[in-house]
């Protein structure tokens, strides 16, 4: 199990009601002792008494080492995991794993922060960061109705005229163009929120040629394996010399598994960094939202539970 992936005794220090549907949870090391450090866009794996494990952005104070906080919108058709969260008390342990950071926010003169619904958590740390670096900034932070928007109040004392709180019952959806015309005059633009909203933040930035001013963050929304283009792949188990072909359609993880090796996981869609194996010969096609630009680049390692590889073989570390 590598670094990131060690477990963490953590206890529910606070709770609040932050919006319809929304609690924020406060959590401290049980002995107050100092947590580990993190940047804004990381997030961490809670692990829940029952066993399941959700990502959840980290939504307090980066130079704040003794205290983390997230934020979890009730989902109550979802998988079961806010609900858990939903039902934890003031004062219950849970375990955590990370931070992790899938969604750094990178030196820049001017920002655009655009947030939808609960997609403002990892979007708070950031402002905070921004405005301790003198950077320009704004925040276009769109949702339902106004009383389902988390920390509204908050982020209007971090600068009122920064802030344009966008219910969508009163004033509508986000103006995409406009976002894009900011981000035309040098603005670097973060998003993060419903899938929805990322796809067409998505499309306008590519027809307008601006990509790459473009940051987004889905959690949970990872395609799990793109089939289409995907041949069958090679897989050489270094320790053993076992080979295992993995099926068009079929991701490294699950081929793995169904040849009888054990792999580690908890989300399975590249999000959590559990799966991540050392790879020794051959190049990942990387799908997982974890590693940055440089680790994709030296390509030696991988998350197995999406990505793949840009040739027909790959050794691996198992
Ligand atoms: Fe979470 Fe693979 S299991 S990244």
């Amino acid at each position: 199990m590598n670094a990131r992936n060690t477990e963490l005794d953590v206890q529910i220090t606070g709770m609040r009601i932050e919006a319809d549907s929304v609690i924020s949870l406060e959590l401290q090391r049980p002995d107050r002792s100092a947590l580990p450090a993190w940047t804004a866009g990381s997030h961490i794996d809670l692990v829940l008494p029952s066993g399941q494990t959700r990502q959840y952005s980290l939504c307090g104070e980066p130079d704040d080492t003794r205290r983390m906080r997230i934020a979890v919108l009730l989902e109550p058709d979802g998988r079961g995991g806010s609900r858990e969260v939903h039902g934890l008390r003031l004062g219950q342990h849970v375990k955590i794993r990370g931070p992790r950071n899938a969604f750094e926010l990178q030196p820049a003169d001017s920002f655009l922060f655009v947030a939808g619904g609960i997609g403002i958590t990892p979007i708070l740390p950031m402002i905070r960061t921004a405005k301790r670096a003198n950077a320009r900034w704004r925040l276009l932070y769109g949702g339902r109705s106004r009383a389902s928007m988390a920390f509204v109040p908050e982020l209007e004392g971090l600068g009122r005229e920064h802030v344009e709180i966008l219910p969508a019952d009163e004033v509508g959806l986000l103006d995409l163009d406009g976002i894009v015309a900011k981000a035309a005059a040098g603005a670097e633009v973060y998003g993060c929120g419903p899938a929805a909203l990322l796809d067409a933040l998505t499309e306008h930035f590519a027809a307008a040629g601006l990509s790459e001013r473009l940051h987004i963050e889905r959690f949970g929304a990872a395609p799990v394996v793109a089939a289409s283009q995907d041949g069958t792949l090679r897989v050489i188990l270094a320790r053993s010399g076992a080979t295992v072909d993995v099926p068009h359609g079929c991701s490294v993880m699950q081929a793995l598994r169904d040849a009888g090796h054990e792999v580690a996981s908890s989300c399975e869609q590249g999000v959590c960094g559990m799966c991540e194996t050392r790879v020794l010969d051959g190049v990942p096609d990387h799908r997982d939202m974890l590693l940055s630009e440089s680790e994709r680049q030296r390509g030696n390692v991988m998350m197995v539970c999406v990505s793949r590889a840009l040739t027909p073989t790959l050794t691996i570390d198992m």
